[in-house]
């Protein structure tokens, strides 16, 4: 299955490209990346190192938006989940090449268009990239199979405001363009993704599983999995939506009608998920995640980890 990913590479980001690149029946044809969790540099960066890591310079990196379609983002003023350097500050090798040299949205309209099959994005930053694309680009709209977004909580709290997820508090506008694209979209939002914990126990499977790229994202996630003391595990967001192109039996999910919120007082960048278009009369325009089989998507992780160099 030809997968295009954007990315603000990030701990869970890391993994979910690391998903990917193990997961044979993904064909990643390229990766868009963004600012977020780090500065955009500092997210190029890992990425490419992440792909050096695993042999795969093959691979295409763009960067893309810096800044949310209106306003900047706010500095979080926090000791990031992410680490220093996005990678829960464990050194990897630098990477020996630099990004593409065209934009993201360039990157994803050539390698769409090239692509003799209709292509799944999967998008787990803020929707800035993939919002400029189909506003850039409306006619390859038709060539994209399907959306599959972390992004938003539904019935949950936020983890960027008291209602608002972090990709879609970060750049509302954004989600909300490609909310209305009428394309095809799977939405593992917090409701969903804190579900998709993985244990301590499972953790030490990576490092143990043989692979420099098991030992890595265990490595990675000893900073991660700080921030979920107490609770049976970390929740692996970004991970799931990869995990969830690929078998749609891990996700259940319910049709329904999504909104990002851009004027609330308290709610700017909320997700009103109106399930049925019962509420609001409107159509259903995504299948959003409620439940996940745990313990089939650690198998697939492990596996895919171990199948790495
Ligand atoms: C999202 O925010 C980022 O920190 C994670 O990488 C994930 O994409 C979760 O809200």
């Amino acid at each position: 299955m030809p997968v295009l990913l954007d990315v603000d590479t990030g701990i869970d980001d890391a993994l979910a490209l690391l998903y990917l690149l193990g997961e044979p029946r993904a064909k990643l044809l390229g990766i868009t990346a963004m600012e977020g969790s780090v500065p955009l540099a500092q997210v190029a960066r890992n990425t490419l190192a992440v792909l050096r890591l695993c042999g795969r310079e093959d691979i295409p990196v763009a960067l893309g938006a810096k800044k949310p379609l209106l306003g900047r983002f706010s500095p979080s003023g926090k000791v990031s989940i992410h680490g220093e350097n996005g990678l829960g500050n464990v050194s990897i090798p630098d990477p020996v090449r630099r990004p593409a040299p065209c934009r993201a949205v360039e990157l994803m309209a050539r390698l769409i268009e090239e692509s003799p099959e209709r292509v799944t994005v999967v998008a787990v930053a803020a929707m800035t990239n993939l919002a400029t694309f189909l506003l850039c680009y409306p006619h390859l709209k038709e060539k994209i199979e399907q959306l599959v977004l972390m992004g938003g909580a539904a019935w949950c709290r936020g983890n960027f405001s008291p209602v608002a997820e972090a990709n879609i508090g970060r750049d509302p506008e954004a989600a909300q363009i490609v909310f209305s694209a009428g394309i095809p979209i799977k939405l593992a939002g917090l409701d969903v993704t804190y579900k998709a914990y993985a244990t301590a126990a499972e953790r030490e499977a990576w490092r143990d599983c043989g692979t420099r790229a098991g030992r890595f994202a265990w490595e990675m996630f000893i900073h991660y999995a700080a921030f979920y003391e107490g609770a049976p595990g970390c929740a692996l967001h970004d991970p799931l939506a990869a995990a969830w192109v690929l078998d749609e039996a891990l996700v259940r999910s319910l049709p329904a009608h999504l909104e990002a919120d851009l004027c609330g007082r308290y709610t700017r960048g909320a997700t009103a998920v109106d399930v049925g278009g019962a509420k609001t009369g409107r159509p259903c325009n995504a299948l959003v995640g409620v439940e996940v089989d745990r313990e089939a998507f650690a198998h697939r992780l492990l596996a895919a980890l171990r199948r790495l160099p």
